[in-house]
C-alpha cells in the first residue's frame, strides 16, 4: 500500500453505506470486516481474512466502524443560554420562535472571544460523539456586522457555512419588514455571500412568508450560494413548497407536512432534514420518518444544535429518538445520519466508506450500529479519525 497506510482489522460490522451511498437509502454493511486508510482516504475495505498489509494495524476487536456522522443542520454561534424557557415549556409553555430574539441580545454584546470559544467548546463536544463534518449558521447577529462576525467565525470549525440573517425580524425592524428582506437580501448578503456556502431561511408563522423567503432565496442564489429551508416546524405552511421551487439541497425539520408536501419532498432532489432534538426539546409531535420514506424521499437526521429548541450536539441521541419514536429503522436512522446527511449538502466525498472517501470514521465501544438507539444516552463512540488521522477517543 501506499506509504502511511494504517490497517483497521477485527471489525465486527463496518457500515460502508456502499457505492450508491448517496442513493436513497443505501445502507450497507460488512461484519468481519477490515478497512485501509491511506493518505487520508479510504483505500480498501472488505473481508478481515482478505486484507492487504499495511504500514501499521490495529485490531478493533470485534467493535464496529461507522463513517463519522454528518451533522448538517446546527447553530452553533451564539452566547447566552436559554434554559428557563426550557423548563417553562416543560411545564406547559408554549414554545415560540419569539425567544430568538433573546440569544440575539446576547449574542450582539458578546466579545469576538467569547463567540468563538462558545463554538469551539461546541464543536469539539460534537467531534467526541463521532460528528466528523457539521453545518454551522449564523442567525443570532441580524446585524449586517453581527451576521458577517458569526459567519467568519462558522468558517474557523466547518466548510459548510450557512448565512441566515432570515431567521427572524429583529427588533429595530418591527415595524418595517420589507426594509429587512431588502437588507437581509441586499446589502447584508453582499457582506455576507463570500463568507458562506448556503443560505437558509427560516420560513414559518412568526418568522418570513413564502414570498419573503423566495426573495431572499432567489437572491441567496444569484449570489452563488446554494438554498436550505427551515419547513414546516412549528405548524402546517408553505416552506417545503419554497424550498423546492428555489431548488433548495434540503427542507429541514419537516414537522407538519401535507401529503402534497410528501409528494414534493418524495420527488423533488432534496432531502427532508428531520431534527428529532427540536421535537424533544418542544414537545411538538416528532415528524413521521416512516411516511416520508415509504414515499421514496431522502431523510437526513441532524441535531439542530442551539440554545432554544435543541441543546443537543448529539447524533447518537438523535438516532435513538428517530429509531424509538419516528418509525424508522436503525438502518434507516444511522444512513440518515451519515450517508443522508452528506446528500443534504451536497457531498459525495463523506456520509460513507467506499474506497476514495474521505477516511472520517468512528469507532463504537460495541459490536453493531444497532448499539447506538439500543443503548440511548450511552457514550458509546471510542474513537473518531478525520481525514485518517485519530482526532479523538481512545483504542
Ligand atoms: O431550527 N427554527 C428556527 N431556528 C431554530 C430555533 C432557534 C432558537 O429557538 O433559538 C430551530 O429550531
Ligand atoms: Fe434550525
Amino acid at each position: 500500500m501506499a506509504p502511511d497506510s494504517t490497517l483497521i482489522t477485527g471489525i465486527g460490522e463496518l457500515v460502508t453505506n456502499g457505492p450508491g451511498a448517496a442513493d436513497r437509502g443505501g445502507f450497507a454493511a460488512i461484519t468481519d470486516a477490515a478497512l485501509v486508510i491511506s493518505g487520508g482516504k479510504v483505500a480498501w475495505t472488505g473481508p478481515a481474512a482478505r486484507a492487504p498489509a499495511a504500514d501499521s494495524a490495529l485490531d478493533a476487536a470485534g467493535r464496529a466502524v461507522l463513517p463519522g456522522f454528518v451533522d448538517s443542520h446546527a447553530h452553533l454561534v451564539f452566547a447566552g443560554e436559554r434554559s428557563a424557557e426550557f423548563a417553562a415549556r416543560m411545564a406547559g409553555r408554549p414554545y415560540t420562535a419569539g425567544g430568538i430574539l433573546a440569544t440575539v441580545r446576547a449574542t450582539r454584546s458578546a466579545s469576538d472571544g467569547a463567540l468563538r470559544a462558545n463554538l469551539r467548546r461546541l464543536a469539539a463536544e460534537m467531534l467526541a460523539a463521532g460528528t466528523t463534518t457539521l453545518e454551522c449558521k449564523s442567525g443570532y447577529g441580524l446585524t449586517v456586522a453581527d451576521e458577517q462576525r458569526g459567519l467568519a467565525l462558522a468558517a474557523e470549525v466547518t466548510p459548510e457555512v450557512t448565512y441566515l440573517g432570515a431567521h427572524v425580524v429583529p427588533p429595530e425592524f418591527a415595524g418595517d419588514r420589507a426594509g429587512y428582506v431588502d437588507l437581509v437580501r441586499g446589502p447584508m448578503l453582499a457582506a455576507c455571500a463570500p463568507l458562506s456556502r448556503w443560505i437558509d431561511v427560516f420560513c414559518e408563522r412568526g418568522a418570513f412568508s413564502a414570498d419573503e423567503a423566495a426573495a431572499v432565496l432567489a437572491a441567496g442564489r444569484a449570489a452563488g450560494l446554494g438554498a436550505r429551508v427551515h419547513a414546516n416546524q412549528l405548524g402546517p405552511g408553505p416552506g417545503v413548497r419554497v424550498a423546492a421551487e428555489a431548488g433548495a439541497a434540503s427542507a429541514d425539520h419537516c414537522t407538519y407536512l401535507t401529503d402534497a408536501d410528501v409528494d414534493t419532498l418524495a420527488s423533488a432532489p432534496m432531502v427532508a432534514t428531520l431534527l428529532p432534538g427540536a421535537e424533544f426539546a418542544t414537545r411538538h409531535p416528532y415528524p413521521d420518518a416512516r411516511r416520508l420514506l415509504d414515499a421514496g424521499a431522502a431523510v437526513a437526521l441532524a441535531t439542530d444544535c442551539n440554545p432554544g429548541s435543541s441543546f443537543t450536539s448529539s447524533m447518537p441521541f438523535c438516532i435513538a429518538l428517530a429509531v424509538r419514536d419516528m418509525r424508522m429503522t436503525t438502518q434507516e436512522a444511522v444512513w440518515a445520519a451519515t450517508a443522508g446527511g452528506a446528500r443534504a449538502l451536497r457531498r459525495t466525498d463523506i456520509g460513507h466508506l467506499g474506497a476514495g472517501a474521505r477516511a472520517d470514521l468512528i469507532m463504537l465501544d460495541a459490536p453493531s450500529h444497532t448499539y447506538l438507539a439500543y443503548r440511548p444516552g450511552v457514550p458509546l463512540v471510542a474513537a473518531v479519525w478525520q481525514g485518517g488521522r485519530l482526532v479523538s477517543g481512545r483504542l
